[in-house]
């Protein structure tokens, strides 16, 4: 197959897909030839990112922190594709603050998005795959597990949980043609940042920038994370991209 058509006939669902990574890869998939189901809340975003997409694109507007919203959009992709072949759990919010002062709303949204949000996909996709006879689950981590940015800790939390849960998922599902890959990113050109605080965030890009976690210099295109996805996705079944470090350097 050429790329063009290396994902002819796959049913992909992509969380979080309205903008940034989430919207990088539902193209670079659609691009590759897979019938992509575009999740997020916002309606009018996710509408505007399928349209791009023409047939191979399906706006579903749906809350992974919420399982009924997660089952209403499992029964609209089913309705319209036929079925689901692969999981991208791209989804998730960072929120900026200290962990001893973070609020319940923030820490409530992080842990629901980033961690029962992929938990809820999953819970309602692999009985989808499991009828097909196997599938991909992509779970998208951050290196912030490998060395959490300060004010971002529960973010990074979440994600090491998600991690560990990618483990224990590829030893569960190993016997149902299910593969399990996490793609951990370094920083990427996205909108992460765009509801924070602007004077908070100075303070802690300063802090990132001394403390080494961040040169501004180094970033992701979100092109080449969905790049790496596609990689993934597009093993022959006897290899399984089980991490992939990406990481942005200097040109
Ligand atoms: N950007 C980075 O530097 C970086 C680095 C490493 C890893 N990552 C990971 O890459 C992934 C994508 O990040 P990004 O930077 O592309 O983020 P982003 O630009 O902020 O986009 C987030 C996407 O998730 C959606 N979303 C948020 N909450 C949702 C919910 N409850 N239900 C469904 N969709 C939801 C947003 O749409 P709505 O708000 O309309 O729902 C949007 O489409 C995340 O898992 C992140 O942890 C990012």
């Amino acid at each position: 197959m050429s790329g063009a058509d290396a994902l002819s006939g796959r049913v992909v669902v992509v969380t979080g897909a309205s903008r940034g990574i989430g919207l990088a890869t539902s193209r670079v998939l659609a691009a590759a030839g897979a019938k992509v189901a575009l999740w997020a809340r916002g309606a009018i975003e996710v509408e505007a990112a399928a349209a791009e997409l023409g047939e191979r694109g399906l706006a579903v507007p749906v809350d992974v922190a919420d399982p009924a919203s997660v089952e209403a959009g499992v029964e609209r992709v089913r309705e319209a594709f036929g079925g689901i072949d692969v999981l991208v759990n791209n989804a998730a919010v960072g929120r900026l603050s200290p962990i001893a002062e973070v609020s319940q709303v923030d820490l409530r949204d992080q842990i629901g998005i980033n961690l029962e949000g992929p938990i809820h996909c999953i819970r309602a996709i692999v009985p989808e795959m499991r009828r097909r006879g196997g599938g991909d689950i992509v779970n998208l981590s951050s290196d912030s597990v490998l060395r959490p940015f300060p004010w971002l800790g529960i973010y990074a939390a979440t994600k090491a949980a998600l991690e560990t849960l990618s483990t224990a998922l590829r030893a569960e599902l190993a016997g149902d043609g299910i593969r399990v890959s996490l793609i951990r990113s370094g920083p990427a050109l996205s909108s992460f940042a765009a509801g924070w605080d602007p004077e908070t965030a100075a303070l802690a890009f300063e802090a990132w920038q001394a403390g080494g976690h961040l040169d501004p210099a180094c970033v992701l295109p979100p092109e080449r994370i969905a790049e790496a996805i596609l990689f993934a996705l597009t093993r022959p079944p006897e290899a399984s991209v089980e991490t992939l470090d990406l990481r942005p350097r200097r040109k």
